[in-house]
């Protein structure tokens, strides 16, 4: 499904004085990983903007919820906290994002600060609740009132005694954490895979601290919070530029085939199999986000921009239709 859809929100939870919860009934058919994002269309003078926030629900959980935190200019996430109540409909593109566990039977090291917690809360719970996993868990915050899910994080450790520790670090208190705080935390648990979100030089402090731990890069996640420049709802019309050379496609996406002849060159994969009439799946539309990723099995493409796919997925052939212009006559692709 890569249609938008309609979530209707049934509860709304103040989590914080910044920070609220919407908890959004979602059709049968979406289906989530731990730790995806979803799109959502905020209206705005200049017609719907786009923002990604992730939920801090897990699949197994009956709906869905966002956690929103307020920022001083962030439009979109004061427009939620002040105009959205129970009752209301969110439209959304499907669930996306790579910042989801491994699927191997891995032990989770979580690095979280402020609303960071978020998407690190989807998974938290998920591997609690649905495997038997242990996970390990340091949140920083600037002071006690601005910790997000309090309550529920002292409910887990109740619950899940053995299988969660979880450090709460306090900025009032203690200042910034420092990469050596945090590489004194995760030297307990060096065969851990690790996780974190949160501002920047928090991330970056996190990776230092693994990196000077030995901790390998497949076994350690960033999340990126997205910043989207277009409006991935609109679905742009496929207007050629003069001189344009036209490419054959052919492949299968969600089950169905296809074959087109006129793929102007100067025109992205994505943007044309949608003005096709494919399902092919997206979300940010902005070479950020992977949900768009395709497998080339034969020919060439190029692409603009790639902060998602590493050197292995590019040497498997996986490329990112929002970003792919034809660069040979003849290309096969599929949708895994
Ligand atoms: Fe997000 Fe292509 S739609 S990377």
């Amino acid at each position: 499904m890569t249609q938008p859809v309609q979530l209707r929100v049934v509860s709304v939870t103040a989590e914080t004085d910044a920070a609220k919860s919407f908890r959004l009934r979602a059709p049968e058919s979406l289906s989530y990983k731990p730790g995806q994002f979803l799109t959502i269309g905020i209206p705005s003078d200049r017609g719907m903007v786009a923002r990604c926030y992730s939920m801090s629900s897990a699949p197994h959980e009956d709906d869905v919820t966002i956690t929103v935190k307020r920022t001083p200019q962030g439009f979109a996430s004061n427009w939620l906290c002040d105009n959205v109540t129970v009752g209301d409909t969110l439209t959304a593109l499907p669930p996306s994002g790579n910042f989801v566990p491994p699927a191997q039977d891995a032990d989770l090291l979580l690095f979280a600060a402020g609303s960071g917690i978020t998407p690190v809360m989807s998974i938290a719970k998920y591997v609690l609740m649905q495997t038997d996993r242990r996970v390990a868990l340091f949140y920083a915050n600037r002071d006690s009132a601005a910790v997000i899910f309090a309550e529920q994080l002292r409910a887990m450790s109740e619950d899940h005694p053995e299988r969660l520790h979880i450090v709460h670090w306090l900025e009032e208190l203690q200042s910034l954490p420092r990469t050596a705080d945090l590489q004194r935390f995760a030297s307990v648990y060096p065969h851990y895979f690790a996780y974190t979100c949160g501002p920047e030089p928090f991330m970056n402090a996190v990776t230092d601290a693994l990196h000077s731990l030995g901790f390998p890069s497949d076994r350690f996640k960033r999340e990126v919070f997205l910043s989207l420049s277009g409006n991935p709802f609109e679905i742009d019309e496929v207007v050629s530029g003069p001189g344009a050379n036209l490419a054959r496609v052919k492949g299968s996406c969600n089950g169905a085939s296809f074959a087109f002849d006129d793929w102007p060159s100067d025109v992205p994969l994505l943007q044309y199999l949608l003005s096709k009439g494919v399902d092919a799946p997206f979300s940010c539309r902005n070479g950020e986000c992977g949900a768009c990723c395709f497998q080339l099995i034969d020919g060439t493409v190029e692409m603009e921009c790639n902060d998602v796919l590493d050197s292995y997925e590019l040497a498997e052939g996986y490329r990112l239709a929002c970003q792919a212009k034809p660069a040979s006559k003849s290309i096969t692709i599929t949708y895994a």
